[in-house]
């Protein structure tokens, strides 16, 4: 399996470095602006769509060998009965404009899969700028499944930043996402293999390929800047390509290589110690999992989390879904530290808890403090022992760098704030 990433990865490599480089690549980065929108009645939603995903990561979607288009419709079929009945989740999008006439599709980042694809309330009509490849697209979620019609065509990234022959899936099915036009995916080109029918065994260039193959930004990279907040939809944040936004950042960024360990090395996988409170106490000793933008919550293991709530004194609320602290427990909530490379990052007590303002938005009520800090569903030594879901990269600047093969991190004004 390793060998297999680690070819593919290869054959990337390869195939970027024969591209010719660029006439002109713009100075300062290109940005997209990244906003968040929930709908939620109950915490226990989030934690099941974050779970849902863990698990569905855990394997890496493909077409399951379908031989024929029939075959294909009823995989899809049938993992759309398996997506959690709620469509009730935290979504993290940004707007995309796209084909011709120019169309603005409400899009989800999704750093944990690659394929882009636009659905649902919005009509997609082929015109002069998109060409219909014949394929279809195939990409199971955990919390969603999308089954749809590849066409080539033109993805407006910012004002002035166009990519032409972008791989767009057309969707016929998408079931687990109400509320968007679409997914961006920004992960890896090698999460596309197997996505396509019938041409199974081709990768499917994402857009940030397309941004660094057209020369619009000097390497493939994307910069992920959001600010905490605490009210329910906001647009705090901002998604950077092809370089970091050093507007955003406080220090150095810190790059670490991705994980070689299995199924982590697949996403924007890291290494990662955590340590609770100031006798850093061990919670988690090192590690692989993945940073992701797909996830809300940071899922830990369960014996991890076991240890984290034996520190702490939490304990599950099981009509919120999340684990709960009195008011004089969380007075005395220490700081997680997260060993990242050769830094360590400090997530304060502030930055555990769920913004206490939205407390009933999730069936919770004032006389508590909840937890970001939640269940994976699954026992240590998967491979995949945490993720470092949205809630915890509010506090940080992250970064993916395809063409490195590593992933960064950096402090922000944010990053010790206390707004919850
Ligand atoms: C937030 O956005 C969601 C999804 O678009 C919407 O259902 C909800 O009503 C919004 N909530 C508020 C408080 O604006
Ligand atoms: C495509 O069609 C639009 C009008 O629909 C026109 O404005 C544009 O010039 C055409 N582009 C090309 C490349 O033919
Ligand atoms: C897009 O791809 C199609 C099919 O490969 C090709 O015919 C067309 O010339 C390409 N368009 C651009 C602008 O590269
Ligand atoms: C909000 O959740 C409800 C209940 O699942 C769903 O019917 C509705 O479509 C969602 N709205 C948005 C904007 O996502
Ligand atoms: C991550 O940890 C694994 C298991 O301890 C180790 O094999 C690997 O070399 C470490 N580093 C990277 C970059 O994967
Ligand atoms: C963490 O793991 C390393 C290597 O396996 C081991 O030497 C060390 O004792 C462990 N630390 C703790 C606190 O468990």
């Amino acid at each position: 399996m390793l060998a297999q990433v680690t070819s593919a990865l290869a054959l990337l490599l390869a195939a970027s470095s024969v591209v010719a480089k660029p006439v002109t690549v713009k100075d300062s980065p290109v940005t997209m602006s990244f906003a968040r929108r929930m709908n939620v009645t109950g915490g226990a939603d989030i934690l099941k769509m974050d779970r849902a995903r863990a698990t569905s990561l855990k394997v890496r979607s493909s077409t399951h060998g379908a031989k024929t288009k029939d075959e294909l419709m009823k995989n899809a079929v049938g993992a759309a009965f398996g997506v959690p009945s709620t469509n009730q989740g935290v979504s993290y999008v940004v707007e995309v404009v796209i084909g011709t006439p120019p169309t603005t599709y409400d899009m989800l980042v999704d750093t944990g899969s690659s394929n882009t694809w636009i659905c649902c309330e919005i009509d997609y009509f082929p015109s002069n700028t998109s060409f219909d490849t014949g394929n279809s697209v195939y990409v199971e979620y955990g919390s969603g499944v999308m089954l749809g019609e590849q066409y080539l065509d033109v993805v407006h990234i910012a004002p002035g930043f166009t990519i032409t022959n972008q791989s767009l899936g057309v969707a016929l099915i998408a079931e687990g996402f109400d509320g968007v036009d679409g997914l961006l995916g920004l992960g890896p080109q090698y999460l596309t293999y197997g996505n396509l029918f019938p041409d199974a065994t081709t990768y499917v260039p994402t857009v940030v390929d397309n941004l660094y193959d057209q020369g619009v930004i000097p390497k493939p990279f994307i910069g992920i800047s959001f600010q905490p907040t605490t009210v329910m939809n906001t647009t705090n944040g901002e998604i950077t390509f092809g370089q970091v936004d050093q507007t955003k950042i406080q220090g150095q960024i810190n790059y670490v290589p991705i994980t070689e360990t299995l199924p982590s090395a697949y996403y924007v996988g890291i290494n990662q110690t955590i340590t609770y409170g100031n006798h850093k106490t061990m919670v988690l000793n090192n590690t692989a999992g993945i940073t992701d933008t797909g996830t809300t919550l940071l899922l830990l293991a369960s014996d991890a989390l076991a240890t984290y709530q034996s520190l702490t004194g939490a304990v599950l609320d099981s009509d919120v879904g999340l684990l709960k602290l009195t008011p004089a427990q969380f007075a005395n909530l220490q700081s997680l530290w997260f060993t990242i490379g050769d830094d360590t990052y400090e997530f304060t007590a502030d930055a555990q808890i769920w913004p206490r303002t939205l407390n009933t938005a999730i069936g919770g009520t004032s006389d508590f403090v909840y937890l970001i800090v939640s269940d994976i569903g699954s026992d240590g030594g998967t491979g995949m022992d945490f993720i470092n879901g949205m809630m915890f990269l509010e506090r940080f600047y992250t970064a993916y760098d395809t063409l490195g093969n590593q992933f960064g991190i950096a402090r922000t004004a944010e990053t010790f704030v206390s707004v919850n």
